[in-house]
């Protein structure tokens, strides 16, 4: 009998060590180091193990695209590429307490009204607990099966017995456990056994499977980093707790695209979708005050409009800060340095807060040029026009760039009211001609120097 071998799992980023160490090599955590035991298993009567032939075939062939179950959450549909895949698995991460289980008990309710079986696992709340959710929700009279268990073998016995399902939730896969397994729930070693199991009956299967995982606060996925990979698709549901509105984005799809944004709004009877994301972003700005601009975005193939806010305040004393919610903190550096430079804005005294309104994440580089205008406004204390978005990618020569999609901006820009919009010039389209929708006045814009002049004092030109 081959003798189990003994190595050690780093339980914050997954690397494998042979040596105990107090501090992980790889991430540097402290204290993150533990044993795992894996039992070796001996080949056919001592021998060697010997594999089967593996048959390769031509990339020619028919491939059909996968059948889908939409769940009938359009925004939850959109992000996953058009519905639930038979025999993937979707991992949904997200902060605790952010919505996670109030949305896939919606999903789950939803395709249970199509007819399909959906069964539930809960690990981390009693039965009692998803029933006054399901109630909560208005889903109580739906046909999902419910129970309460953490022990993988038995949901996997279960499981087999169990084919003929559509959907199975694993809520959440933290809380899982196989006894096989020495170490804690929720450690890297139990997590990923446990979700191996439940993806290779999965695959095995016709179900999707849903894993749900908890994440920390920097981020990743707490200990299983590891199960991105072996997962067909991961979401991560995001959202300030502050805020009503929450986004659930695709951060890896086999089946989609991975740049889709679903979003919903917390209320008392749990997520509501929004089809009209801009309106929600926009409904509580007020016109008038420096340091506001509106920026003409795009979340996937959808475009989305979100104001951007600018805050200058004088240094006290020492190096000058600089704080972002919601957009790169480096790329404000930069666009600082632009302004600086090649329009001769000083903010080397100047605290700088930059804020993009609602809670989004903005990370396209076609908001430099919002930004910018907020910064500028902010700077020489004159409010942008109320009626004018923003969109361009400013370079570091202060050129103001080309952008993808500029007609669905501007078209969304027109449908809620804004009559006008600042772009870049067209030098690289040539002479076709951009599609603006009628009644929006388009002003170019070649260099920041040109921005700049509409807040500086001395051009004396109107925004
Ligand atoms: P939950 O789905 O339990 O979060 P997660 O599974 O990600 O930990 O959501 C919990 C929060 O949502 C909780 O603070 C209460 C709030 N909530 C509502 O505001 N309305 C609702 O209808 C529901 C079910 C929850
Ligand atoms: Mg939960």
């Amino acid at each position: 009998m081959a003798k189990p071998v003994t190595r050690f799992v780093c339980q914050s980023c997954g690397a494998v060590t042979l040596k105990w160490a107090g501090k992980c090599e790889t991430c540097g955590e402290w204290n993150t180091v533990e044993e795992e035991t894996i039992a070796a298993r001996p080949g056919p009567a001592g021998k060697a193990a010997t594999g089967k032939r593996v048959s390769f075939v031509g990339l020619s062939g028919t491939a059909e695209p996968p059948p889908r179950a939409p769940t009938g959450i359009d925004e939850l549909d959109r992000v996953l590429g058009g519905g639930l895949v038979p025999s993937s698995v979707v991992l949904v991460g997200g902060d605790p307490g952010i919505g996670k289980s109030t949305l896939l008990l919606q999903a789950a309710a939803q395709l249970a009204r199509t007819g399909k079986r959906v069964l539930y696992v809960s690990g981390e709340e009693s039965i009692e607990q998803v029933r006054l959710r399901a109630r909560r929700l208005g889903v109580s009279d739906t046909s999902i099966e419910l129970a309460a268990a953490v022990n993988v073998r038995d949901i996997a016995a279960t499981l087999e017995q169990s084919k003929d399902a559509a959907l199975v939730v694993i809520d959440s896969i933290q809380t899982m456990w196989l006894d096989s397994i020495e170490s804690a729930p929720g450690t890297v070693a139990q997590v990923r056994a446990c979700s191996f199991e439940l993806i290779r009956l999965a695959k095995t299967s016709a179900f999707s499977l849903v894993l749900v995982g908890h994440v920390t606060k920097d981020g990743s996925l707490a200990g299983p980093r590891v199960l991105e990979h072996m997962v067909d698709a991961v979401l991560y549901f995001e959202g300030d707790r502050g805020h009503q509105f929450r986004i659930l984005r695709a951060v890896k799809n086999r089946f989609g695209a991975t740049d889709e944004i679903g979003v919903f709004e917390m209320t008392e009877r749990g997520l509501a979708e929004v089809p009209n994301p801009s309106a929600l972003f926009l409904a509580e700005r007020r016109g008038n005050i420096a340091g506001s601009a509106v920026f003409a975005g795009l979340e996937g193939t959808r475009p989305v409009l979100v104001e951007v806010q600018a805050l200058l305040a004088p240094t006290p004393s020492g190096s000058p800060r600089r704080s972002v919610i919601g957009w790169d903190g480096g790329r404000l550096g930069m666009l600082l340095a632009v302004l600086e430079t090649r329009a001769g804005v000083r903010m080397n005294q100047t605290d700088v807060y930059l804020n993009i309104a609602g809670g989004l994440r903005v990370n396209e580089p076609a908001a430099d040029l919002a930004i910018a205008a907020a910064i500028a406004s902010a700077a020489f204390d004159k409010p942008t026009s109320p009626g004018m978005v923003y969109f361009g990618e400013v370079g570091l020569s202060g050129e103001v760039r080309q952008v993808a999609q500029a007609e669905a901006r501007l078209k969304e820009a027109a449908k809620l009211g804004f009559d006008s919009a600042a772009l870049p010039r067209r030098l690289a389209h040539g002479n076709r001609k951009l599609a603006a929708p009628e009644g929006l006045r388009l002003e170019e814009i070649g260099h920041i120097t040109d921005l700049v002049a509409r807040f500086a004092p001395e051009s004396g030109s109107a925004t």
